[in-house]
């Protein structure tokens, strides 16, 4: 029994020493989506040296898209090199330099060693765009997918890769939050797995790894815990600002839950929620809550006016702003 384990360490061990070694090196990424979350990963992959193509579909929302990237740098390098403002201007305008853009995924994957995807939150529509990509990318380059909500595995499916498939969960706003989970499916190769994690340090970041599971790690445990504080609320148990009040000062968290509810949006996260639902009927802390959804119908976004993005955006920069600089060096 002991030499079939230690032949099996020995075999496991040599398994993932010889991913190791033919791990890919990642130099050229392309970012499919110039949102809110594609352009923060392409701002923290060109900033960190590689070469970066940014696709959307519009060359309007890529211009707006450029304009964030570059104002979001000038934010860091204000603060990155204060004392000397030469330094910062050539930062900027080398990572610039690391960036283009185009409207057209296709014709822009055949050099590509990773294509990063953050588009719409919609599995139909992620599925049809890999299935193109497929058809156009080398064969070496992996494929990931950004989602905070749809199952992996059901996207690696849809392509011919689906061991040059993984998960990179990217967290907002990007360039300051060191997390990213990386994911891995029960067919995601050892060497994509590795090359991913390589990928997410070289961008500065602090990668967790996490199995195909709905939520990953950090949303499977603060979407259910949102919802208990909107069924805390729903019952006439304490009022929401109470709540917030109660988790800052009693749990010590930098923001409540409203709060966070609020920064993630209400419709997000009933689109999240109703999602795993339909996924696990029978887990409680998947149940909807008729509040949540009478005020997503009701198009109320937020819970309490408030100047959510910014005062968030402002809390965050405070707080993770040691980070921030290793996330753009
Ligand atoms: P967004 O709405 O800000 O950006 C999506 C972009 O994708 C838009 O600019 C849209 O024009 C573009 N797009 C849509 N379909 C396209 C296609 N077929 N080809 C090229 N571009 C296309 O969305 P956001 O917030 O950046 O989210 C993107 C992904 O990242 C989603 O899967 C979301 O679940 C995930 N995510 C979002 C987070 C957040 O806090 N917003 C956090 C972590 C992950």
């Amino acid at each position: 029994m002991a030499f079939a384990t230690r032949q099996f360490v020995r075999a496991a061990a040599s398994d993932a020493a010889t991913a190791a070694a033919k791990k890919l090196l990642i130099k050229h990424v392309t970012i499919i989506g110039g949102g809110l979350m594609g352009a923060g990963i392409a701002q923290v992959a060109a900033a960190s040296g590689h070469t970066v193509v940014l696709v959307d579909q519009s060359d309007e929302i890529l211009k707006k898209s450029t304009k964030g990237i570059e104002e979001s740098l000038k934010r860091v390098t204000k603060k990155k090199f204060a004392d000397q403002p030469e330094a910062g201007a050539e930062f900027v305008k080398k990572t610039l330099k690391n960036l283009t853009t185009s409207t057209d995924a296709a014709s822009v994957v055949h050099s590509t060693d990773l294509v990063i995807e953050a588009i719409v939150e919609n599995l139909e529509v992620k599925n049809k765009l890999f299935k193109t990509l497929d058809k156009f990318a080398p064969e070496h380059t992996i494929f990931a997918s950004n989602t905070s909500s749809l199952q992996i595995t059901k996207m690696a499916n849809a392509t011919t890769r689906q061991d040059r498939f993984g998960g990179l969960h990217f967290f907002n706003p990007v360039p300051m939050m060191k997390l990213v989970e990386v994911i891995k499916t029960p067919m995601t190769s050892q060497k994509t797995f590795e090359s991913l994690m390589d990928f997410s340090k070289a961008v500065g970041k602090s990668p967790v790894s996490c199995k195909d599971t709905p939520g990953f790690i950090v949303n499977r445990l603060l979407v259910p815990y949102m919802m208990e504080a909107v069924r805390l609320f729903e019952r006439g148990d304490a009022s929401k600002e109470d709540i917030d009040v109660a988790m800052k000062l009693g749990a010590g968290y930098p923001m409540g839950p409203f709060e966070l509810l609020d920064y993630v949006g209400l419709d997000t996260s009933k689109y999240i929620i109703d999602g795993w639902h339909s996924l696990e009927p029978n887990n409680p802390l998947f149940a909807p809550s008729p509040l949540l959804n009478k005020l997503v119908e009701e198009k109320k976004l937020v819970s309490a006016p408030r100047n959510h993005s910014e005062e968030m955006i402002d809390h965050i920069w405070k707080t993770n702003a040691s980070n921030c600089m290793v996330a753009v060096e």
